[in-house]
């Protein structure tokens, strides 16, 4: 009776399936990776791309203390937070710097009813769903996400706003946690302001839980 015989040792049948697997998922991967993965502006830390009009942050949130809400005025109770129309911009600059070179293009904006084309700085791939009021209205500050925008000429992208990124404070959120009045002060630190046992406490009497479910963040 002839017997087979095995000029590879047995181990190496495990190999077949094994490299199917791996060319089954490598193209998804791939893909993946190129479409998500590279994608600068969910994943580049700095991305600061310039602005129609040289708007600075430093000025009118920091030297002239307008509180973001002023300009963002959806934030609190939307999903997005507000890009401001020139209308807002003009209740100043009708009288305020009104032949700057520099305002121009907002000055032709009002004239023409024509948007101001601000490019966009931080911006998730669209299978992450984000939401500012779930967050704003639990006693998270602006400053844990986009870092003291007060300070900034040009707006950047302080964050990875990665997944990891994300998860990090929905498994512990307590370092973030502030007073509600104090969501959009940007020098409030409230590691400085608040003791661990406040910080609990804030997060036990509102029952702050903030889910880890793929399905919160992706819908
Ligand atoms: C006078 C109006 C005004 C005020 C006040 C203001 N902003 Fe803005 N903000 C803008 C405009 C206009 C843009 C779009 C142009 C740009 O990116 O600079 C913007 C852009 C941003 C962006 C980037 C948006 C994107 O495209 O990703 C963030 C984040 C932001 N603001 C946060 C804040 C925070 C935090 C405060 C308060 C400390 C604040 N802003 C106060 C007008 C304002
Ligand atoms: C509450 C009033 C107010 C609002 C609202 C406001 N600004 Fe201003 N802005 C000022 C003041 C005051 C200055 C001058 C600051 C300084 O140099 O002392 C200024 C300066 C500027 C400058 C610099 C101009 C120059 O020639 O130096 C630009 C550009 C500008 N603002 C754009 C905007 C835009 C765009 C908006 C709307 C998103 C806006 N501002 C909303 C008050 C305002
Ligand atoms: C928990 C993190 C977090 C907090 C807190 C937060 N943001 Fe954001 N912000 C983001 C992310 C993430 C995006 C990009 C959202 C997207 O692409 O869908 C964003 C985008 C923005 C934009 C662009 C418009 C939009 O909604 O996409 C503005 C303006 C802005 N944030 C302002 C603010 C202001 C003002 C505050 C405080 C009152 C604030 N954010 C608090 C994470 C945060
Ligand atoms: C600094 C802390 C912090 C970061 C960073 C953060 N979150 Fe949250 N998130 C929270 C807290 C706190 C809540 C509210 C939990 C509650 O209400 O019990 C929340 C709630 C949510 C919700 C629930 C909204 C709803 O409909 O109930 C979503 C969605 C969400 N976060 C998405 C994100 C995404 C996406 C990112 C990253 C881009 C992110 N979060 C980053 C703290 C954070
Ligand atoms: C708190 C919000 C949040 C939760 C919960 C969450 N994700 Fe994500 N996820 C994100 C964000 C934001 C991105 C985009 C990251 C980027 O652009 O760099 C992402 C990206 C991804 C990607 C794309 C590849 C990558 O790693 O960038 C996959 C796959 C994914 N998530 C799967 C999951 C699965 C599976 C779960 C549940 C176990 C989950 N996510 C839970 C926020 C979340």
């Amino acid at each position: 009776m002839a017997r087979v015989h095995h000029v590879f040792p047995k181990w190496t049948n495990l190999l077949l399936p094994g490299s199917i697997i791996v060319l089954a998922v490598a193209p998804f991967y791939v893909l993946l990776m190129v479409t998500y993965g590279f994608s600068p502006r969910a994943t580049d830390v700095g991305y600061q791309p310039p602005q129609p009009i040289p708007f600075s942050h430093a000025v009118h949130a920091g030297r002239l203390g307008l509180d973001c809400r002023y300009c963002h005025n959806t934030v609190e109770h939307a999903a997005k937070a507000a890009i401001p129309p020139t209308e807002t911009c003009m209740n100043c600059h009708t009288q305020i710097k009104k032949d700057s070179e520099l305002l121009k293009p907002l000055f032709e904006s009002h004239e023409t009813g024509n948007p101001i084309p601000w490019v966009r700085v931080h911006d998730l791939p669209d299978y992450a769903y984000f939401n500012h009021s779930a967050h704003v209205s639990r006693g998270i500050g602006c400053a844990s996400c986009h870092g003291r925008i007060d300070r900034m000429e040009v707006v950047y992208q302080q964050q990875p706003l990665s997944m990891g990124w994300c998860l990090e404070c929905h498994r512990n959120p307590e370092p973030h946690l502030r007073p509600l009045d104090e969501i959009t002060n940007l020098a409030y630190d409230p590691l400085v302001e608040l003791t661990p046992q406040q910080r609990r406490q804030f997060r036990i009497d509102n029952s702050i839980n903030p889910s880890q479910d793929c399905s919160t963040c992706h819908r």
